[in-house]
């Protein structure tokens, strides 16, 4: 199992960066190992939208997301971490989910879908400060699409209402269980 956890929070110790943990602490307990990577510690050059990808399938700047694509291929688990910025997601978030258009036109333009990867499964985790019935429902479509461009199937999501303070989430001991029994689940499934 190959199971990578994309934090886009750029708050250390924020209400993110401890759902995640809590989900490596599930992936651990089913015997497996997560590793945890942090975009805000990354230099991603924003797309720029110049083309290239629709005919080569790669993306013309080399920086971190080289070594990122790296990680997606080799990847069967992805979580991804974003809390929730004006209705969406972290720009950090943003920069690397744009960085997937090369993905994107692989799968979509240059027919290069590879078979029978159904068992590729992508998780969100969010959160957000205020209790608006339709928070979440722009970053769960970015990263939905966004999955689908990894060829990754969106199998779950875990969201946070009403936490803005750093480390509030702490305190929401339901859903910090909730994460470890995502963690589990995402380390049970072969
Ligand atoms: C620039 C910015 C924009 C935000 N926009 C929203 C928003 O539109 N809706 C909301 O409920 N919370 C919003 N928040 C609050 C964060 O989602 C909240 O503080 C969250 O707990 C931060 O998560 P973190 O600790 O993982 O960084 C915003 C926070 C910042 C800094």
């Amino acid at each position: 199992m190959n199971i990578l956890i994309l934090n886009g929070s750029p708050r250390k110790r924020g209400n993110t960066d401890l759902l995640l943990e809590k989900i490596e602490e599930g992936v651990h307990r089913a015997g497996q190992r997560a590793e945890h990577v942090n975009l805000a510690h990354l230099s991603i050059h924003p797309c720029t939208g110049c083309g290239h990808c629709e005919t080569e399938g790669v993306c013309i700047f080399k920086d971190d997301m080289t070594l990122l694509y790296q990680k997606i291929e080799a990847a069967n688990r992805i979580v991804i971490g974003s809390p929730i910025y004006f209705y969406g997601v972290t720009a950090q978030t943003k920069a690397f989910i744009d960085r997937c258009q090369a993905l994107w036109c692989r799968k979509y333009l240059l027919g290069e879908i590879k078979p029978e990867r159904d068992y590729r499964r992508g998780y969100m985790v969010s959160v957000a400060a205020t209790d608006g019935g339709k928070i979440f429902d722009g970053a769960r479509l970015t990263v939905r699409y966004a999955f689908d461009a990894m060829e990754f199937t969106y199998s779950g999501e875990l969201l946070a209402q009403g936490v803005d303070v750093k480390g509030a989430v702490a305190e929401r001991t339901e859903i910090m269980e909730k994460a470890v029994q995502m963690g589990l689940e995402i380390g049970r499934k072969a």
